[in-house]
């Protein structure tokens, strides 16, 4: 599936159309690619996500991009992994499915997610890597309209983990 690519490096830097962030509930901005994402757009982004009355677990709502490189932010919010049997890997394919969902119905053509989870919500990274290929292989196959997806993953570690179920595939 060559319309995937696994990149290592700060998603910020990505000139795609739209970044999709890591965000909390509230969308009101935090740490990790949430905080990165917030500072290399500008207060304009948070201003915008003061108006979106924040956002459900799996589910994504969509800004502009601001001061990024990319023209549109997708903010979707991750399951907080607490052992596996409260539906996370349920939510976590969600937010990909939503986040692929949203682009296609704004005619957004290319997208880079983080790995969503697989910092201050804990989720295992090995587990969310293959959730997350997994959903958006299925995603491409269903619809057209999606040129490219970029896994941009942030230490070389994470990007290792991804490559390795793209292998397996
Ligand atoms: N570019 C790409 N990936 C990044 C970047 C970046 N600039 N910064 C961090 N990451 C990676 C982390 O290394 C991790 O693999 O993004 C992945 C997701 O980690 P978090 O940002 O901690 O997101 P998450 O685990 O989903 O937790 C979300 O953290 O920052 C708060 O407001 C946020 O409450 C929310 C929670």
């Amino acid at each position: 599936m060559d319309k995937i690519e696994i990149v290592q490096g700060d998603i910020t830097r990505m000139e795609v159309d739209a970044i999709v962030n890591a965000a909390k509930n509230s969308l009101l901005g935090g740490g990790g690619v949430d905080g990165a994402i917030h500072r290399a757009a500008g207060p304009e982004l948070l201003r915008e996500c003061r108006l979106l009355g924040g956002c459900d677990t799996g589910q994504a709502k969509i800004t502009g991009g601001y001061n990024l490189a990319a023209s549109h932010v997708i903010h979707t919010v991750g399951p907080i992994w607490s052992g596996g049997s409260n539906r996370e890997d349920e939510l976590l394919a969600s937010c990909y499915r939503s986040s692929l969902s949203l682009a296609l119905k704004h005619e957004l053509r290319t997208i880079a997610f983080p790995a969503i989870s697989c910092g201050v919500y804990r989720f295992p990274a090995r587990r969310a890597a293959g959730i997350a290929l997994s959903e958006i292989q299925t995603f491409l196959r269903n619809y057209h309209g999606i040129d490219k997806v970029y896994c941009v993953c942030f230490d070389e570690a994470m990007a290792d983990i991804y490559r390795s179920w793209l292998v397996e595939e």
